[in-house]
């Protein structure tokens, strides 16, 4: 089994200023260890930054987006090569504010971990459920599709290198986590689909919880052996409750 991984997505905050300041304290407050690994995922702009603040420290740096495409003429987007030359191990991949805001599908999910992979990237792929689709029961039927489209022609050796971010929308940034069992309950169906269709051992990969994660509630949810770490949005905004949410990893 990989060891945890904490996963730090700061959306659409900070500049890259901020980035280096953020991360000159917060490794005045944090020492990585090898029993959890801990990456952070800033805006495309402060990778660069926040790459160079970090140095030698073995907290990774990851992109929250991705073209599915090597280059060419797409406006705007920045390929999975410039994201490993910028230093980049993880790429998240699928969050749900994507799919809402920007219409990503899971075909053109599926094309951008495609790329990734081919770029020697580890994707995290986010799936969920919207708070609708819960109360209608469709939560298993939802994430099935979501990984089974979303990982469509990824061979197995491939999946095993794979994150996956259980992420269910009505808890991402509600201060409205899932509880302890309705995460674990659909990280444990969400390993039978891998085992099922890729024939690989759950223990390979890593499911991480995500939604309104924070110092309070993190302790609880590790000790689910289901839970193998987390995606944290507004609670790694601060780096005294970023690395409260880290030590608890380290003490379940
Ligand atoms: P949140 O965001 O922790 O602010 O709910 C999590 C995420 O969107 O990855």
């Amino acid at each position: 089994m990989p060891s945890s991984l904490i996963a730090g997505n700061w959306k659409m905050f900070k500049t890259a200023s901020e980035a280096r300041l953020f991360i000159q304290d917060f490794l005045k407050i944090y020492t990585p260890t090898d029993s959890v690994e801990v990456l952070i995922a800033p805006p495309f702009t402060a990778l660069q930054a926040v790459h160079d603040a970090l140095g030698s420290t073995t907290i990774a740096l990851a992109a929250q987006n991705v073209c599915g495409e090597k280059e060419g003429a797409f406006t705007g987007e920045i390929s999975p090569l410039m994201l490993k030359d910028l230093g980049c191990k993880y790429v998240i991949v699928g969050h749900s504010e994507r799919r809402q805001h920007y219409g990503e599908t899971n075909s053109l999910i599926n094309q951008k971990i495609h790329s990734v992979l081919a770029h020697d990237l580890l994707p995290i792929l986010c799936v969920g459920e919207s708070l609708e689709e819960r109360q209608a029961g469709h939560t298993p039927r939802v994430i099935e599709k979501q990984i089974q489209e979303g990982l469509h022609n990824i061979a197995a050796d491939q999946v095993r290198q794979l994150t996956i971010a259980y992420e269910p929308v009505w808890a991402i940034g509600t201060g409205l986590a899932a509880t302890v069992e309705q995460a674990t309950e659909v990280h444990i169906q969400i390993g039978q689909v891998i085992e099922e269709k890729w024939k690989i051992d759950r223990q390979d990969i890593r499911i991480l919880y995500g939604g309104s994660v924070n110092a309070e509630n993190a302790t609880s949810l590790f000790q689910s052996s289901a839970i193998n770490g987390a995606l944290v949005g507004k609670a790694c905004l601060n780096p005294d409750t970023f690395a409260k949410i880290i030590f608890s990893a380290k003490k379940t």
